[in-house]
């Protein structure tokens, strides 16, 4: 057991720890206006927690491993821990730019990750919570691997689309197993997969269905809406799951095991603990064991999910950490999908925006306030109606929040020496309804109702704007100038409050209003009415308007900007060559040749020694093929040969021509397999 995870047992006990996590993004390509809904509602209860002085802690991390990272980095001519460092650095750097304020953006590719799983696995295995069987699935005999549901390609059973995913058809919906597939192709090669049997792991998720049914009807545990999926899942029985992947494949190892691999979906959520672990050591007096395992302290977990993985979170996930005996977590907060105008995201329409144009091209804040202004406690999927969030932002934002700072402030700059009064006597009615909506934006915050927040905080500011316009400060300024100030006093205290109660939305805009009033890092406790006779600083610009027609040419730049990505990634084959003549063709000598033996060469592992029957004579011709063929699935296969290449030394010895093969983008290679019927010798013209 590593250091970090043995007691400290000079620690207090009831810490009042809170660990709150989003789900972790795959390291493979990224982050896009749909992520950044959950991204941005963890990040606002997180930001509301540490505002109130909670001892909370926003653990992220990047999922780094499964067969898309595999192949993806091998498309590139990378390793995948390479791809996954790339996508790391860039989903940091989105996430900054968007305010996300993890404690800790770790890896699953890491020794405390691999610690974790390996110790959740083995626990699981030794109360017998593990059951192994044999399975057939397709495999790629050129890729030389197993192959996905989503690594077949082929004709819908139910309603013949063609070029459909192994598991759902994306025509008509249907859900089917890849084996039903009509026509089935690699994904990766177009090869026609066979069907291997190989041994699998299973976790036995039904030996917790007591435990299960309970742990997830306890009040407050889950959503309504989530609750029921959950019973219903559980009511039509919980199946095995397949923990287990066989090589390649980007993943640990097995313990005891050759060539098998822990699926990605199992130590994936492990990775919020091995994060955890990390941070901790890093920087923090707690451990890992405090916030995981000791049953004594106080801590409680939240994740924040969208609804697509809400049986991994509410099944498996407790599943595994009961059986190993971790801590639970307390509250899963399931969210729906982002919808641009009703419609799911779209490539082709422009709508998939990814993190990074958006805030090439706008500022951050507006997306941050607009799914506040979206976002209850609920999985209903949330729109992004493009015309809304113009009219919205200027409306809210700029025109009542924004307006109500410039004006205020200005005036105060300009004409009362930047100097408060006092709160005037007759606005203590205003103050009781200021301070029923601070309470209610407690709760609200609480309950993760952020558009109701935002309501109250409108709320505020109209209140506000409309005082401004019944005292009338440009008039009273002459008649009694000092009336004026502590009116103007009373509109900063709400500035203030707005600007704490605004805080966990937009904390870089409310960064710029506390220096413009003067003031330092406000908490939850600023929310009184209690700014009088001090000064207070210089306005400063915060946000522009929205100008019609900025929606329509972010949308362009998206679909500009995909269409390019695809077609440098269509844009598979080299460049052709330059032209020959019918001469310099005739100058090749092709032959049919058919393999007699193949074997391994010692000291390389890029190519086989092959021995080929050309007909007059048999040759010995080294081939670079080894990691697309292994030497039995050779021999007899008859195979386009240059007969008439100058023999080439290697250093395992010479070799006399060459056989032909496709190279592929992902380095692998398909032989030219020729009819069996054709005689070893034959020419090929
Ligand atoms: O669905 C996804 O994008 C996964 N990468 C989420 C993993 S969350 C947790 F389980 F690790
Ligand atoms: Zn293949």
């Amino acid at each position: 057991m590593p250091d970090t995870l043995k007691l400290k047992t000079n620690r207090g006990k009831n810490l009042g720890k809170i660990l709150v996590t989003s789900a972790l993004p795959y390291a493979n390509g990224d982050i896009h206006i749909g992520h950044l809904v959950e991204y941005i509602q963890t990040d606002i209860y997180v930001r509301f927690l540490r505002l109130t002085g909670k001892d909370v802690i926003y653990i992220c991390a990047s999922d780094a491993h499964g067969t898309p990272i595999e192949i993806n980095a091998s498309k590139r001519g990378i390793t995948p821990q390479e791809l996954v460092e790339e996508f790391h650095l860039r989903h940091l750097e989105d996430f900054s730019r968007y305010d996300v304020s993890f404690d800790e953006f770790y890896t699953t590719d890491s020794p405390e990750n691999q610690y974790h799983s390996e110790t959740i696995y083995s626990r699981a295995k030794e109360k017998g919570h593990v059951s192994v069987r044999d399975i057939e699935q397709f495999y790629c005999e050129p890729c030389g691997r197993f192959l996905p549901d989503r690594f077949i390609r082929g004709a819908c059973p139910k309603c013949g689309a063609a070029d459909q995913y192994g598991d759902v058809c994306e025509s008509c919906g249907a859900t089917y197993r890849p084996t039903e597939v009509l026509d089935a192709r690699c994904a990766i090669c177009g090869a026609p997969p066979t069907l291997r049997t190989s041994k699998h792991f299973f976790f036995r998720l039904i030996d917790f269905n007591d435990f299960l049914t309970a742990w997830t009807s306890e009040p407050g545990r889950l959503q309504q809406e989530i609750r029921s999926f959950v019973q219903n899942w559980i009511d039509q029985g919980l199946q095995d799951w397949d923990i287990s992947r066989d090589g390649p494949y980007f993943g640990f190892k097995i313990p005891g095991e050759q060539d098998k691999y822990f699926y990605v979906w199992l130590d994936a959520p492990i990775g919020y603990i091995a994060a955890t672990e990390h941070y901790c050591k890093t920087r923090s007096d707690s451990t890992c064991e405090d916030y995981w395992i000791d049953p004594d302290a106080s801590v409680e977990i939240h994740h924040f999910i969208g609804k697509d993985i809400a049986y991994f979170h509410t099944l498996f996930w407790p599943a595994m950490l009961k059986a190993a005996g971790y801590r639970l977590p307390d509250h899963i907060h399931v969210h729906g999908f982002l919808t641009v105008d009703s419609r799911k995201m779209s490539k082709s329409r422009g709508t998939f925006i990814t993190a990074r144009l958006f805030a090439d091209c706008l500022s951050t804040w507006y997306l941050r306030y607009y799914y506040a202004t979206k976002l209850g406690n609920s999985i209903d999927d949330l729109d992004l109606n493009l015309e809304e969030f113009v009219n919205r932002t200027n409306a809210e934002l700029i025109n009542n929040i924004t307006n109500l700072v410039s004006r205020t402030i200005g005036f105060l700059n300009k004409r009362l020496e930047s100097t408060l009064g006092k709160i005037p006597a007759d606005v203590q009615d205003l103050i009781r309804d200021v301070e029923a909506s601070v309470n209610r934006v407690h709760e609200n915050y609480l309950s993760l109702r952020f558009n109701n927040v935002t309501r109250d905080i409108l709320s505020i500011s109209d209140m506000a704007n409309n005082f401004v316009q019944q005292r009338a400060p440009w008039t009273s300024i002459k008649s009694d100038p000092e009336r004026c100030r502590d009116d103007l006093t009373f509109v900063v205290n709400c500035i203030k409050i707005l600007t704490v109660l605004l805080k966990p939305i937009l904390p870089s805009y409310c960064k710029n209003v506390e220096k413009i009033l003067g003031l330092g890092d406000l908490k939850w406790n600023d929310t009184g009415f209690d700014l009088e006779n001090r000064p207070i600083g210089i306005f400063e610009k915060l946000l522009d308007r929205l100008e019609p027609g900025v929606m329509e040419k972010l949308i362009e730049s998206s679909r500009e900007s995909l269409t390019q990505k695809h077609a440098s990634s269509t844009e598979k084959s080299p460049a052709f060559k330059d032209e020959i003549t019918i001469e310099d063709f005739a100058a090749l000598d092709l032959r049919a040749g058919k393999i007699l033996s193949a074997e391994d060469v010692e000291g390389s592992d890029k190519l086989l020694k092959l021995e080929v029957d050309l007909g007059q004579e048999r040759r010995t011709i080294f081939a670079g093929i080894k990691s697309s063929y292994s030497p039995s699935d050779l021999v007899g296969s008859t195979v386009a040969v240059v007969c008439n290449l100058k023999p080439r030394k290697m250093r395992f010895g010479t070799s006399y021509g060459m056989v032909l093969a496709a190279a592929l983008q992902n380095g692998k290679a398909i032989l030219c397999r020729i009819n069996n019927d054709v005689p070893p010798g034959a020419p090929i013209k």
